[in-house]
């Protein structure tokens, strides 16, 4: 053969995080960091500077590929995540994301109206987003099988909410009123965004994403009715199209819905491997409801790491112990890590996941 395969799943050094989402037994409980690269590493924003702005740095295979690997570098880290950002679909989609400094980001052309719905594609992965799926096979390559990579998207209704407001939102009134005014025209939306996120998610799985992970920052906005019927609704339809085997390995999908604490039972039953939880809810408490459904990822609140070295210690050993005995539990941030952390802090807690946990899988 000519062709030089990469390394299959089943030869990971470190297969932990993997082995947690399948509820398996594990030595120790795995750890990574929800946006753990980015600006709180001097080198990512070195990195950044050469590739000129975010866009540039996620077209960039080799440079999104470099900014992956640097938390790892640093930190014993159990899982890579594809560098990259939710907001690439809609970007594809024409809406002509950019980003104004200090703002976050903001579309060009947001929708407004039922003809911008009947305008939208769904973009394909291996044409106007080839430049992800370039990143994932260039990741997993530099990677060489030390851990898994993990894929991403953002729901459908957080999409939307991006694509509808025109940018980033605190009342979120313009999807709102056409969910409540015109909820056919965003139900058309919410299907185009649910096919192109399933074709995007498969096309990570086919170039060698381990994992999935779909973000619902914004779901947790919504009453528990609009929540079924705007938001879970479709991660339920994604989660029935996905790969869920690949290159000889189950590929599990991990729920996040930020501010999701009540609707957890829901969740879980969409069929997905995993669910995270935000810091606003007692994992013991996810546990019980759960059940041995599936596994929980979470759920230290992110602020925590302003704390001294003994406190991040502290909220660790108070989480691991909520959790309890045995696997199924993937420790992370409750939400991204803060621009301003020292990075000593985001290694004082990863070390101390890994050391606390010890006890709790023998
Ligand atoms: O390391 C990783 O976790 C992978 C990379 C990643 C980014 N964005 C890089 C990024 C991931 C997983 C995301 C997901 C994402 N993007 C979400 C869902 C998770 C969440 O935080 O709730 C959302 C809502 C977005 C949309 C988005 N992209 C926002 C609101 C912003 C601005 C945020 C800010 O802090 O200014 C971005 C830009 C962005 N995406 C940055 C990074 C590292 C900062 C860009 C920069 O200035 O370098």
């Amino acid at each position: 053969m000519s062709q030089q395969p990469t390394t299959p799943t089943s030869e990971l050094k470190n297969d932990r995080y993997l082995r947690a989402l399948s509820k398996q037994p594990v030595d120790a409980t795995p750890v990574w960091m929800m946006r753990q690269a980015g600006r709180y590493l001097p080198e990512y924003k070195a990195t950044r500077a050469q590739a000129g702005d975010f866009m540039s740095l996620c077209r960039n295979a080799e440079l999104a590929c470099e900014v992956t690997m640097q938390p790892l570098r640093r930190f014993d880290l159990d899982a890579a995540i594809l560098f990259s950002d939710i907001l690439t679909i809609p970007d594809a989609m024409g809406l002509g994301l950019y980003f104004e400094a200090g703002e976050g980001p903001k579309f060009s052309n947001p929708i407004q109206s039922q003809a911008d719905v009947d305008k939208i594609g769904i973009p394909d992965p291996e044409g106007e987003l080839q430049y992800v799926m370039n990143a994932v096979r260039t990741i997993r390559k530099e990677l060489k099988g030390e851990v898994p990579l993990i894929g991403f998207s953002g729901s459908p209704w957080t999409l939307a909410t991006y694509m509808i407001e025109g940018g980033s939102s605190k009342a979120f009134t313009k999807i709102k009123k056409m969910a409540f005014a015109q909820p056919a025209v965003l139900h058309k939306l919410m299907e185009k965004l649910a096919d192109s996120v399933t074709s995007y998610l498969n096309a990570q799985i086919a170039a060698g994403a381990q994992s999935v992970m779909i973000f619902d920052t914004w779901g947790g906005v919504l009453s528990p009715r609009d929540y079924n019927e705007f938001s879970l609704q479709y991660m339920a339809r994604i989660v029935d199209g996905l790969t869920r085997h690949n290159d000889g390995r189950k590929v599990p999908v991990t729920l996040f819905t930020k501010n999701g604490g009540m609707w957890l039972e829901d969740i879980a039953a969409t069929g997905c491997d995993a669910v995270g939880l935000d810091w606003t809810i007692n994992i013991d408490e996810a546990r019980r409801r759960i059940g041995d459904k599936v596994a929980l990822q979470g759920n230290m609140d992110p602020s925590m790491l302003y704390a001294s070295p003994q406190r991040i210690e502290q909220e660790v050993a108070d989480i691991l112990a909520s959790y309890g005995q045995g696997s199924g539990h993937v420790f992370n941030l409750g939400h991204g890590i803060h621009l301003d952390v020292p990075p000593e802090n985001a290694g004082v807690f990863i070390d101390a996941v890994h050391r606390l946990s010890r006890p709790y899988h023998r």
